[in-house]
Order: C-alpha cells, then sequence, then structure tokens
C-alpha cells in the first residue's frame, strides 16, 4: 500500500521534473546538461518524503510540489559538483556517466548553478502558495542548501580528506548532519511550514528528520563499502580511495551498524510520540526504506 503510494508521488515529480526546464533562449544547450542528470532516475526520497509528511498532516499534498522539485533541483545539483575531479571525481551516477564525464567540466559545473538557481525560481512561481509560505520556504531552502547547511557539510567533508581514521565521531556527526541531514531535514520541516501543526508536533518531526538524516548517509557509507555497484548506479569504492571520514572508516562495519539502529530506534519513538489523528504508517515505511535500502 504505502509502497505504492511511493511510486505514485515518485511518478509525479518525475514527470514534473522533466517538464520544468524549457528550451533555452540564448542557445546555449545548457539545459540538456540539466536534464541530463534530472532525468537520470534518481530515488526521488527527498520530494516524497516531503509529500508523505504533508499528506500526513494536511491531507493536500498539492501544496507541497515546488518545494519537492525545488528540493530535488537542489540534490542534483549537489551530486554533479560532488562528482567533479576536483571533489569526489566519480565516473557513474544514477546508473549513467557522470555529468562532467558527458558535457565536460565547466558545463556540469554551470549545470549545477542553474539548477541551483531554478530550485528558488520554482518556488516562487507557485501559485498555489501564499507569498508568507514562499518566504518561510525560500528562507529554510536557502539555509538547508548554504553554507550552514550542505555546502558547509561538504566543505568539512572535503577538508576531513586524507583523516580517514582521524576525525572525531562529533565533527563526522557534524559533517552528515550538515551535508546530507540538512536536506533531508527540509524534506520534512517544509511541510510543516506549510500545513503549521502545533509547536509539539513540528519538534518530533524535527527531531524525527534529523535521525533520518543520519541514518541516510551512514548507510550510503556502508553501501559505498559494502554496496553493489550496479543496484547502486555509482562506483563503490569512491570513500575508501579519497581516504574520506565516514562510518565505516572510523568505527568499522559493526560499528556503523549500531549507530544505524540507534538511530532507527529514535525515529520510531518520535513517531509513536505523535497524537494519534496523525496516520504515521508512511513514515514509518520511510525508516524502513532507509534502512533495508540497497541502492
Ligand atoms: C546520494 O543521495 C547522496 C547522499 C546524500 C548520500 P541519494 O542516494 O538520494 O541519490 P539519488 O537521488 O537516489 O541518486
Ligand atoms: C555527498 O555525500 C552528499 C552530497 C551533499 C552530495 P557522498 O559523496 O557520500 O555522496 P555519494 O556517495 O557520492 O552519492
Ligand atoms: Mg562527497
Ligand atoms: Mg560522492
Ligand atoms: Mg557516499
Amino acid at each position: 500500500m504505502t509502497n505504492n503510494k511511493m511510486n505514485q508521488l515518485a511518478d509525479e515529480i518525475n514527470q514534473l521534473l522533466s517538464k520544468s526546464i524549457p528550451e533555452s533562449s540564448l542557445n546555449t544547450n545548457l539545459e540538456d546538461s540539466m536534464r541530463y542528470s534530472l532525468e537520470a532516475g534518481g530515488k526521488r526520497i527527498r520530494p516524497v518524503l516531503l509529500l508523505l509528511t504533508l499528506e500526513m498532516l494536511s491531507n493536500e499534498y498539492e501544496k507541497g510540489i515546488s518545494a519537492a522539485l525545488g528540493l530535488e533541483m537542489i540534490h542534483t545539483y549537489s551530486l554533479i559538483h560532488d562528482d567533479l575531479p576536483p571533489m569526489d571525481n566519480d565516473d557513474y551516477r544514477r546508473g549513467k556517466l557522470t555529468n562532467h564525464k558527458v558535457f565536460g567540466e565547466w558545463k556540469a559545473i554551470l549545470a549545477g548553478d542553474a539548477l541551483l538557481t531554478k530550485a528558488f525560481d520554482i518556488i516562487v512561481n507557485d501559485d498555489k502558495l501564499e507569498n508568507s509560505a514562499k518566504i518561510k520556504l525560500i528562507q529554510r531552502l536557502s539555509f538547508a542548501s548554504g553554507h550552514l547547511g550542505m555546502v558547509g557539510g561538504q566543505t568539512l567533508d572535503m577538508q576531513s580528506e586524507g583523516e580517514g581514521t582521524s576525525v572525531d565521531i562529533q565533527t563526522l556527526e557534524q559533517i552528515h548532519n550538515a551535508k546530507t541531514g540538512a536536506l533531508l531535514k527540509f524534506a520534512v520541516m517544509a511541510a510543516v511550514d506549510i500545513a503549521n501543526p502545533e509547536k509539539y508536533v513540528a519538534e518530533k518531526l524535527e527531531s524525527y528528520s534529523e535521525h533520518l538524516g543520519l541514518m541516510f548517509q551512514i548507510k550510503d557509507d556502508l553501501l559505498d563499502v559494502y554496496g553493489d555497484e550496479a543496484k547502486l548506479g555509482k562506483s563503490v569504492g569512491s570513500d575508501i580511495e579519497n581516504d574520506k571520514s565516514t562510518y565505516v572508516s572510523l568505527l568499522g562495519q559493526q560499528g556503523a551498524e549500531d549507530k544505524m539502529k540507534y538511530h532507527t530506534d529514535a525515529a520510531y519513538e518520535d513517531l509513536k510520540q505523535l497524537p494519534d489523528c496523525y496516520n504515521t504508517d508512511n513514515l514509518v515505511y520511510i525508516i524502513e526504506l532507509f534502512n533495508n535500502r540497497e541502492s
């Protein structure tokens, strides 16, 4: 059941993303490079999480569509830049050659830049949202994406390269919270901004989203070592090659799995504490998915 709902939302997102980048009036073909990564077929977990949270809170996920599309654009830009040679230097992403391998490095940089700015354009032009809601979303998305969010986390990640075992666990948690957690937190909290539930509910959902963020990146670290390249659609072994600081390099496989379990239990607990009027089935399913995913 729940899986069907997720697939239905992911399909809707895919269709809208495909229509979101119109042909260039500048004759640049930059759009081909933007669309290449956008349509390469990611899991769409962030937009789906946003829409499922909003559906739970208000029964009208449609108001979250522009924030969901913007979020996926920013996530996609972060992957294009993450794969570039001066960063992780990876050749495969979403089952295809990375953006810079196909279009060249300068175009990959500019496609990323354009996806970042397009995200805000999509939210501003949403006629289903009040201006006050748009401002809240833009504020939250710019924070989550910027130097105190994803970009800050990516900076810490790069600074910690070559220190695969010497970074401490608090610093590693900070890197993961920022580089990956910030955008996942936005997914949940954008729904809170739109639906405006009572403060207690917002706090529980915020905590849930923080545990999800860590779960997601701990699993990503595990899959980079123990995952199957064909299922993942991206190269494994990248972290070891770059001597990255990860949960596996610091704590080993068992230590990383123990951390996974800790954040899984805590995320369930947050959902249990929500008032009975909310049907949490879909958000429970997300926890299971984050735990069991192989891609
Ligand atoms: C990969 O994210 C980057 C991380 C933050 C770990 P996803 O695993 O969600 O990648 P796609 O969107 O499905 O390609
Ligand atoms: C990157 O983390 C998170 C981003 C903000 C893009 P990783 O570098 O571990 O992501 P993958 O493994 O390349 O997808
Ligand atoms: Mg990286
Ligand atoms: Mg990477
Ligand atoms: Mg990784």
